[in-house]
């Protein structure tokens, strides 16, 4: 079965009380529980994790054991080399997926350092952008098997 590996990073675990006119008013327990339950639809097991900490979400890369990830790597996005180059060495596609349009933001948060190294982007519709980002990730693991690799 495929398995997904959804990443969250720093300050997502407050989502709900965090800005909600920014974040939205979903608690990082229900996008899990939203997501698990979309892959158990389309038949992919989806296991989630946070930490707030760069060496973890990047060890989290290093050991996954899963066909695809999709990533929502907070602020490190904007500046974290480490996490790029950690997600350079997958040789699974990583989706990276932000709530907020980032575009529409701050300056700082219009350069993502991850995003050439990503398989696609997904930014700005609030919780849909992790359901968006998982039909993503699922697709290109079965494209995945079936032709060319992504990378
Ligand atoms: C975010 C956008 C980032 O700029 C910010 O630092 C976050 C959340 C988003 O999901 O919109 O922590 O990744």
């Amino acid at each position: 079965m495929i398995s997904i590996l959804v990443l969250h990073g720093p300050n997502l675990n407050l989502l709900g009380s965090r800005e909600p006119s920014i974040y939205g008013h979903h608690t990082l327990e229900s996008i899990n529980v939203h997501l698990v339950k979309l892959g158990e639809e389309m038949g992919v097991s989806v296991v989630a994790q946070q930490s707030n900490h760069e060496g973890v979400l990047i060890d989290a890369l290093h050991s996954s054991q899963d066909d695809a990830v999709v990533l929502n790597a907070g602020a490190l996005t904007h500046y974290s080399y480490a996490l790029r180059d950690a997600i350079a060495a997958l040789p699974i596609p990583v989706v990276e997926v932000h709530l907020s349009n980032t575009a529409a933001r701050e300056a700082f948060r219009h350069k993502s350092v991850i995003s050439e190294v990503c398989a696609g982007s997904i930014f700005g519709f609030g919780v849909l952008s992790y359901d968006l980002g998982l039909r993503a990730a699922i697709h290109l693991c079965r494209d995945f098997k079936i032709e060319a690799p992504h990378k």
